[in-house]
């Protein structure tokens, strides 16, 4: 809608996970399903913004009229995030892989070999702090995920601080809880500078919608220099 209250504006989200190779056949990877990143970049392009998504593998289709990047490892991700430079917003929802193998093979290990009885891992670039505490072209609102299993509130805070973004969509993942990564449905809690809210339970459609009307509220104020 390119009359929406998002139109001209550039927007990032990156979904999905990442996939990080052991040897061409295996990898290591994450139970995201994609879906509530897809949802948020739908949302945002309803409200007319131009939505650059990075995606790691998923099952999920792409939405229409989204100029999409699909990528598998956490760097590939993060130099398709930083091509897609410079945004106004930018929203990680991809669960990142927080390691990768230390060393690729580009055969098969074999048992027969030795096979895989250590994995020595190494770890991966940091998508959202590398962009949330850019000196030069940071985007005006960086917003970051955080999937948790206890002391929800708490974690989530201290991530927000840790990372340099400006505001923490956190959701409770454990066993048990009404967002299990894969499902339709999410709760989560919104930390702003303004406080913390906690959402009801609702589709990850609705949470989508939720968001992308308040980053349109946010980013439609005038910029205080
Ligand atoms: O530290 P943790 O992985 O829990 O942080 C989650 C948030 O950071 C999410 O927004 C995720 O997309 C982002 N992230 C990232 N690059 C990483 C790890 C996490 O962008 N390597």
């Amino acid at each position: 809608d390119a009359d929406g209250p998002l139109a001209g504006k550039r927007i990032l989200v990156t979904a999905g996970p990442t996939v990080e190779p052991i040897d061409p056949v295996r990898y290591i990877a994450n139970r995201s399903s994609g879906k509530q990143g897809y949802a948020i970049a739908a949302a945002l392009r309803n409200l007319g913004a131009d939505v650059i998504l990075v995606t790691g593998p998923t099952h999920e289709h792409i939405p229409a009229g989204i100029e999409t990047s699909r990528v598998d490892t956490a760097r590939e991700m993060m130099t398709a995030s930083q091509s897609a430079l410079p945004v106004d917003c930018a929203i990680f929802c991809a669960a990142v892989a927080d390691y990768r193998p230390a060393i690729e093979t580009t055969h098969k290990i074999k048992k027969e070999r030795g096979g895989l009885t250590d994995l020595p891992l190494t770890e991966n670039p940091d998508i959202l702090k590398s962009i949330a505490q850019l000196k030069d072209g940071r985007p005006q609102l960086v917003v970051g995920f955080a999937a948790e299993t206890d002391d929800v509130l708490g974690h989530a805070e201290a991530k927000m601080k840790r990372k340099g973004c400006d505001w923490i969509v956190a959701n409770d993942v454990s066993p048990g809880a009404s967002c299990a990564m894969g499902g339709s449905r999410n709760t989560v809690i919104l930390i702003t500078d303004q406080g913390d809210e906690t959402w009801p339970e609702m589709s990850k459609d609705d949470v989508a919608r939720g968001l992308a009307e308040r980053i349109a509220k946010t980013l439609s104020k005038p910029k205080i220099v």
